[in-house]
């Protein structure tokens, strides 16, 4: 994965992904720094990969997969490390604002909020969070535009943009550690922490 390139003061990083996997790896690292109320605005055209980096995200916060678009159901929560809503408001459009689609919780500030074609919230748009635009680049390229929009947005860009700077051996090491735990756990084995 291309480590980006940083404009002005760390606000604003652009990164390519070349495959659904890194785009994913993207989303866990942005997911492992998130706090409650964080909120993910994503951008982008059908097909773009906002539901695979939504999905990185949520496994980010622990929340085990599988992870369906919520283009019909418009709404999935979840409970992983914290309680995360994923939101997708193709289908209502415009119409989006004015639907009840339970705001008031879903902002409370004790979530995290994931929302696809976020440039549809209109007046419920948060007033921090990461704003990130996908481009398909070629079939399986994809151009990141992260954009912090206050405190919270930047400590999850420095999250996903530290893990990508770390590169594969990082990311690597971190899924061997994983894989040891998780066997270990299945075998009820305790681990010093
Ligand atoms: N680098 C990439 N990042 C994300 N998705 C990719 C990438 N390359 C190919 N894809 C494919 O693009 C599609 C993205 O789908 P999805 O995440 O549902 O898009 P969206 O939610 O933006 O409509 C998936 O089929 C995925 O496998
Ligand atoms: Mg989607």
């Amino acid at each position: 994965m291309a480590r980006g390139r940083d404009e002005g003061d760390g606000r604003l990083w652009r990164v390519r992904s070349s495959t659904p996997d890194q785009t994913a790896r993207l989303g866990e690292w942005a997911g492992e720094a998130s706090r409650a109320g964080d909120a993910f605005l994503l951008h982008g055209p059908v097909g773009a990969g906002k539901t695979v980096l939504a999905s990185g995200i949520l496994r980010g916060l622990s929340v085990p997969g599988p992870h369906p678009s919520p283009t019909f159901t418009l709404v999935r929560t979840y409970t992983g490390r914290l309680p995360v809503a994923h939101v997708d408001l193709y289908r209502l459009g415009e119409g989006a604002a004015g639907e009840d689609l339970g705001w008031d919780d879903l902002l409370d500030g004790a979530s995290v909020l994931i929302v696809e074609w976020a440039q549809y919230l209109g007046p419920w748009t948060p007033p921090d969070g990461v704003r990130i635009d996908i481009q398909p680049a070629t079939a399986s390229a994809r151009r990141l535009e992260w954009r912090a929009l206050g405190p919270g947005g930047l400590r999850v860009l420095a999250a996903a943009r530290r893990g990508a700077a770390a590169g594969p051996t990082a990311a690597m090491e971190r899924a061997v550690e994983q894989s040891r735990r998780r066997t270990a756990e299945a075998e009820g084995v305790e681990e010093p922490s």
